[in-house]
């Protein structure tokens, strides 16, 4: 396998909604909602002083599956800040998809829960997400990447954080991110020569629809597979931005179809309609259209 190639079969991440764990009305209506993924968060969004019984509801909240279709991941606290240990004990149990570790700066940080989840013998499928949102952890997202293709490794995602990237970096907020941008990229590059996904950070005004269009827009050129949500409202319009064109469906479908016709058979590279098209877009043709069909299943408008 090539550093680059994509580890498991693609998995709807256009729409990745944060919940604060501490807010029960919001945790109820993720029932209702239709976002591909949700992020309980015990980090940034609840105050020290609720960091516990957020755990502990969110605990007994998770005993019990309430949508099909929905990955589940929980954001922990780190384990340098007193809470994270805490939070892996009362979730290793729990039925959820993932952990996201925030802040990782190193490849050791990924291995310290590693090697608490192994010890606790945590099943192979609850895997790690990693936000990378300090200068450290952009230097060192290459080999954070890397922890992700060694045997026993759990790290499927990077997430970067834009907000702390900003405070730590001294980076001011600004439309198109433009010194931001080099960083994302730099981030997603490692990400994929790992095989991992990537999501794209949160737009925070979530009441500014033309300004998070364009950033998912943005996102979507960069090569983002997702974006990371902070309101309902955000959910429609990054499946839409996420999703699969009717028109790039349709190129992608014709390039299916003229590799399986037999005079095609056996050729690396064929001429569709003047243009040269090689197996590597018959690969990412197949990608997509197994993208189409996920959304399709879904029941979610593609
Ligand atoms: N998930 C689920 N539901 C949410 C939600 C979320 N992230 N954010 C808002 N809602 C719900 C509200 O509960 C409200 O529901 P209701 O009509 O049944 O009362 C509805 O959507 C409308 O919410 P609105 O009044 O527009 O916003 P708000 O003042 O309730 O909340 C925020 C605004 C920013 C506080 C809230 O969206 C939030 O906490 N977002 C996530 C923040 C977070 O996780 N940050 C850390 C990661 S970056
Ligand atoms: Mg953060």
């Amino acid at each position: 396998m090539t550093a680059s190639s994509y580890r498991h079969p693609v998995r709807l991440r256009r729409s990745v909604l944060c919940v604060p764990a501490d807010n029960a009305r919001a945790i109820t209506k993720v029932a209702v909602l239709e976002c591909d993924a949700v992020i309980y968060d015990l980090e940034d969004a609840v105050s020290p002083d609720g960091k516990a019984p957020a755990r502990e509801a969110l605990a007994a909240h998770l005993s019990a599956r309430h949508r099909p279709n929905l990955e589940v991941i929980v954001r922990i606290n780190s384990l340098s800040s007193g809470f994270g240990e805490k939070d892996l004990a009362a979730l290793v149990s729990c039925n959820i998809d993932a952990l996201l570790l925030p802040k990782v700066e190193s490849p050791q940080d990924i291995q310290a829960v590693v090697d608490f989840l192994s010890e606790r013998d945590a099943p192979d499928t609850l895997r790690l997400w990693a936000m990378i949102e300090t200068p450290r952890g952009v230097l060192n997202a290459a080999a954070i990447a890397e922890t992700g293709r060694t045997r026993g490794g759990r790290l499927d995602c990077f997430v970067p954080g834009a907000n702390d990237l900003r405070k730590e970096a001294g980076v001011p907020d600004a439309p198109g991110r433009p010194y931001l941008v080099p960083w994302l990229m730099q981030i997603l590059l490692a990400a994929r020569g790992s095989g991992l996904d990537i999501i794209d950070a949160v737009f925070n005004d979530f009441g500014d629809a033309q300004g998070f269009a364009a950033e998912c827009a943005q996102g979507r050129a960069m090569g983002f597979d997702g974006k990371m949500l902070i309101h309902p409202a955000q959910i429609g319009p990054a499946n839409d931005c996420f999703g699969v064109d009717a028109s790039a469906l349709a190129e992608a479908r014709s390039i299916i179809d003229a590799f399986a016709l037999a005079e095609n058979a056996g050729k690396a590279v064929i001429n569709l309609k003047g243009r040269m098209v090689e197996r590597l877009h018959l690969d990412q043709a197949l990608r997509l259209a197994a993208k189409a069909k996920a959304i399709q299943y879904k029941g979610i408008k593609a």
